[in-house]
């Protein structure tokens, strides 16, 4: 598919990898409903393309993606706006880390991962996904719409990453879910890709201590974290190559977890 065909629903809009495909599709002439929790993000988004010359093609949505009936609206809502939908982008997403179990050094007390820590984190990384594809779906077969194309954003943590019992169960079956969705909705028409990126400049990693990141870094063979360009442009393959389902891309400078 040509970006410029794009009718594009991109989740997680208000920031980091989110905000850099809005503004990429923008530029390259496709439609795009950008979609977040952060209302107030969403308006300096939306402000900026403005003040960019493309306010035209850009709307926006607040929308929980982990909420079915705000999930449900915001697709239809979409497809009405842009009169039409082929793309999806799910790059919403968060992490709550913390141990499985952990004996507290002082008091000998046992620590436990609650359910909530757990549940917060599949909620949005993983059931998020599977509403937004759903009504996507939905929406496509509904109107026998040409080629379309689904976007996953998952985490080189879906190998298992320690701290992560939440989000990397949630990644992996992202994965999973893109290779299963690839072979149910082929007949659609609808491609299902994934990408995994390793450590990416976005405000998640603006957030960590020097130290840490500098030995985060360390373990990375290109020596670097990378850039949302860099994901960026595995999006871009991802709806270009029309022979392109189910499978995902490791964008993570070669780093082993
Ligand atoms: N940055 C990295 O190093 C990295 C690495 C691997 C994978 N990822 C994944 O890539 C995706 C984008 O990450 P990022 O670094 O751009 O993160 P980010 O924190 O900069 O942006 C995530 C966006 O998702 C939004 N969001 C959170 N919960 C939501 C919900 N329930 N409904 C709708 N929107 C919600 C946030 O408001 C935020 O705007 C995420 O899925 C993340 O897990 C990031």
């Amino acid at each position: 598919m040509r970006l410029s065909d794009a009718k594009a629903i991109v989740t997680g809009a208000a920031s980091g990898m989110g905000r850099h495909f809005v503004r990429r599709l923008a530029e390259a002439g496709a439609h795009v409903h950008a979609v977040d929790v952060d209302a107030a993000g969403l308006g300096t988004l939306h402000h900026e393309l403005s003040a960019a010359g493309f306010g035209a093609h850009v709307s926006t949505a607040t929308c929980d993606v982990s909420k079915e009936d705000e999930v449900v609206a915001t697709v239809a809502g979409a497809r009405d706006t842009m009169r039409g939908l082929n793309v999806l982008i799910n790059s919403a997403g968060i992490f709550r880390d913390g141990l499985l179990v952990k004996r507290d050094k002082n008091t000998g007390a046992v620590q436990k991962m609650s359910l909530g820590t757990w549940q917060k984190v599949i909620d949005v990384d993983l059931t998020g996904p599977f509403l937004m594809t759903r009504e996507f779906a939905a929406a496509i077969v509904e109107s026998g719409d040409a080629e379309s194309v689904v976007v996953n954003l998952s985490s080189v943590s879906r190998h298992g990453n320690i701290g992560q019992s939440n989000y990397s169960a949630a990644k992996a079956g992202l994965v999973a879910d893109t290779k299963l969705w690839g072979l149910e909705l082929a007949r659609y028409g609808i491609r299902v890709g994934a990408i995994a990126p390793g450590f990416i400049r976005t405000p998640i990693l603006e957030g960590m201590p020097p130290a840490a990141l500098e030995r985060m870094v360390s373990g990375v063979p290109l020596q670097r974290v990378g850039e949302p360009e860099e994901i960026w442009l595995g999006v871009k393959f991802i709806v270009e190559c029309g022979y392109f389902t189910g499978r995902c891309l490791d964008i993570d400078g070669g780093v082993t977890i």
